[in-house]
């Protein structure tokens, strides 16, 4: 594969990602496993369905069309496809075995790696997804307070307490959760006063920061001592944020210390595993839980996850990460100006968020005709949260600002602008 994403042949084809669809749809309920790469999270018709292969940035779908990936697994692939370093960590922990009969070496030196890069941190669980970590930092928090009620912020996964108001999940789970939005500055007094007033009630609060505006420091500043003084455990769900905003997450970066916090996606560069991590006097609680995974000590993942750590602190990762967002969110704003849209690029430089309209219907029109547009041009987007990886390069960045001056133009000619 070279640099930039070879030009699709004409017209361009989905052939194969089309006819595979067909068959995932009498197969999968739902189309595929992850909710967030469903067809029509994207431009249907006009956006692949399925990916083969990939190398650095650079994707190729089953028809052979490449692109440059701003999904990156959905934030899980921060180093790209294919680091030739996690290759070989993943060579080495096949050859020792996959999963072990009592625990491997690897499981102290992932967690010691771990423990050093988060502030505070002293000890560490592995589990396997997101969703493991944030249920296991519930379970502790009301452990540890002998509460049952949790404030949720964002999304934390798709396990019952934190989903207590869709399909399948029982009515009297959604009175023990309180799920808070903080989109907007005037979001942050009602989570305030919702921990005020219940604190005899709430284990805990469980932050997973917005991505469409940088939040204010005062405000977690506030949470944090008003947590400390009714007792409310004050976890960080740093699955997205995690080595992204800082090494040590978005606690490092805005010098806050949650009594746990829940990392995945980035921890293990694409490979499936997360972890609650937290100083001593947090975390020793959960020895006594009966939280436990049989794949929670699986090598590859966190050999790779040794890996990865090292290489985030021995590069310059983090800083390329926003460097290149940087680049990403005043290219598109600037050719976006020059066009006359309204498309905006918010939150942090890593995490770049593209926003036609604040309104989430509202911008999923514009959004999705933009999606399909950049697509043709070799790019691939979700309509709202992208990332930088540590794989993507300045030409890369330059051809996917360069597409999204070419998409906005069609898009102005095809009457889809916004
Ligand atoms: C902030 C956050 N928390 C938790 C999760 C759940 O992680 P998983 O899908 O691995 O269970 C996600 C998934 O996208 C997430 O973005």
């Amino acid at each position: 594969m070279t640099h930039l994403p070879k030009l699709h042949s004409q017209p361009w084809s989905l052939t194969r990602s089309t006819e595979l669809l067909q068959r995932a749809v009498d197969l999968v309920p739902g189309t595929t496993h992850s909710l967030m790469k469903r067809p029509e999270q994207f431009c249907p018709g006009r956006f692949p369905v399925f990916l083969a292969r990939g190398r650095g940035a650079l994707v190729e779908d089953v028809d052979g069309n490449e692109y440059v990936d701003f999904i990156c697994g959905l934030g899980a692939t921060s180093l790209g496809h294919g680091h030739p370093e996690l290759r070989a960590a993943v060579a080495e922990a096949v050859e020792s075995g996959v999963l072990h009969s009592l625990p491997t070496e690897l499981e102290v030196r992932a967690g010691e790696a771990l423990v050093e890069l988060v502030p505070g941190a002293e000890m560490v669980r592995f589990f396997k997804t997101g969703a493991d970590a944030t249920s296991a930092s519930v379970r502790l928090a009301r452990a540890r307070t002998g509460r049952s009620r949790i404030v949720t912020i964002g999304y934390n996964g798709w396990h019952d307490h934190f989903m207590f108001d869709t399909p399948g999940v029982p009515e009297p789970l959604g009175a023990l959760t309180t799920r808070l939005p903080l989109f907007q500055p005037s979001d942050e007094p009602r989570i305030l006063e919702t921990v005020r007033e219940g604190a005899d009630e709430i284990a805990l609060v469980l932050l997973s920061l917005p991505y469409n505006r940088r939040v204010d420091r005062a405000f977690l500043a506030e949470l944090r001592a008003l947590c400390t003084e009714t007792g409310v455990c004050l976890a960080f769900d740093e699955i997205v944020t995690g080595f992204r905003l800082a090494l040590g997450g978005a606690q490092q970066h805005f010098g806050i210390e949650p009594d746990f916090s829940c990392f995945s996606k980035a921890l293990a560069a694409g490979m499936p595993l997360s972890a609650v991590v937290g100083p001593r006097r947090t975390m020793a609680a959960m020895a006594p839980l009966q939280v436990s995974t049989t794949f929670g000590g699986e090598t590859l993942s966190l050999a790779v996850c040794e890996r990865a750590l090292a290489i985030y602190r021995s590069t310059d990762y983090v800083d390329r990460i926003h460097q290149l967002g940087r680049l990403f969110r005043e290219g598109v704003e600037s050719v976006a100006r020059d066009h006359g849209s309204a498309l905006s690029v918010v939150g942090y430089d890593p995490l770049p968020m593209l926003l036609f309209h604040p309104d989430r219907e509202k911008n999923a029109g514009p959004g999705e005709a933009f999606q399909g547009e950049m697509a043709a041009r070799g790019v691939l987007l979700r309509r709202d949260l992208n990332f930088i990886s540590g794989a993507h390069t300045r030409p890369q960045i330059e051809h996917a600002i360069e597409a999204a001056s070419d998409s906005l133009r069609a898009m102005k000619a095809a009457g889809t602008f916004a």
